[in-house]
């Protein structure tokens, strides 16, 4: 694998691309444009990473201080794999001893330090799965997870927040304590039940826009940090 020491440092800056080819759609010629002007694009393939998105967990890590040696990871909605090398790297871990563990019902390859499900995280099953390959109590909970698009915005939106609180109440169950948690989300998209739940068990919430999370998209990550543990108390509140 390439070297990853150049993810540090300002975003990137854009190309812009035109497509000129005749008898493409214009909306194939938007997503290729798109592709082949983004700068981050670029620079996964030249350092290495499996998707873009690798650059948004490496920048929130960055100003947050998440990702440390040592701790076991879960990744949810893992495909086709960027967040699971940046955590593989970070934490240190070893194809003897794989401290991620990744989810995902779409295939992918393998990465050496990370044991992947292939199975939908909504499977009642899922949890427990996750929880025999990582061995024990995760430090922290990731959820890229988006549900694949209808091309009806609400529907969209209300899907993959659907994603991002059945992922939140897992966090709850399994997270050690000091854990962390951090889901996508939309603008405008957590509700206020989730957060007030979250706000409750952790330390700190917080809403972050990586610079690598485009602009124009109405993605934004929710982060929980420092897990306050699973007290009679907050159990209760949680089942009232
Ligand atoms: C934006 S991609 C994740 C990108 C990934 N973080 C990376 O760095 O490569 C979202 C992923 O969520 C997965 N996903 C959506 N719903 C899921 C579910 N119910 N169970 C498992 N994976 C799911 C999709 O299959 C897709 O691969």
């Amino acid at each position: 694998m390439k070297s990853r020491g150049k993810s540090k440092g300002p975003a990137p800056r854009a190309l812009k691309v035109k497509v000129k080819k005749k008898g493409v759609k214009n909306s194939s010629r938007r997503w290729i444009e798109r592709q082949l002007s983004d700068p981050y694009v670029h620079k996964a393939k030249a350092e290495g990473y499996r998707s873009r998105a690798a650059y948004k967990l490496i920048e929130m890590d960055e100003r947050y201080n998440l990702l440390k040696r040592g701790q076991k990871i879960i990744d949810l909605g893992a495909a086709p794999g960027g967040w699971c090398q940046v955590a593989v790297q970070k934490v240190g871990s070893t194809y003897e001893a794989p401290a991620v563990v990744g989810i995902d019902y779409l295939p992918m390859d393998s990465i050496p330090g990370t044991t992947i499900l292939e199975m939908d995280f909504l499977d009642d099953d899922a949890p427990d799965r996750l929880i025999d390959a990582l061995g024990g109590e995760p430090d922290i909970v990731l959820s890229d997870m988006a549900a694949p698009t209808t091309g009806h915005r609400k529907t969209d939106h209300i899907r993959t927040m659907h994603l991002c609180e059945v992922a939140a109440d897992f966090a709850l169950k399994v997270l050690k304590p000091g854990g962390h948690f951090l889901s996508k989300t939309f603008q405008g998209g957590t509700e206020a039940d989730l957060l007030g739940m979250l706000k409750r068990n952790f330390q700190s919430v917080h809403h972050v826009k990586p610079p690598a999370s485009r602009e124009e998209s109405v993605e934004l990550y929710l982060l929980a940090k420092g897990f306050k543990g699973r007290q009679e108390n907050n159990a209760q509140d949680e089942r009232d």
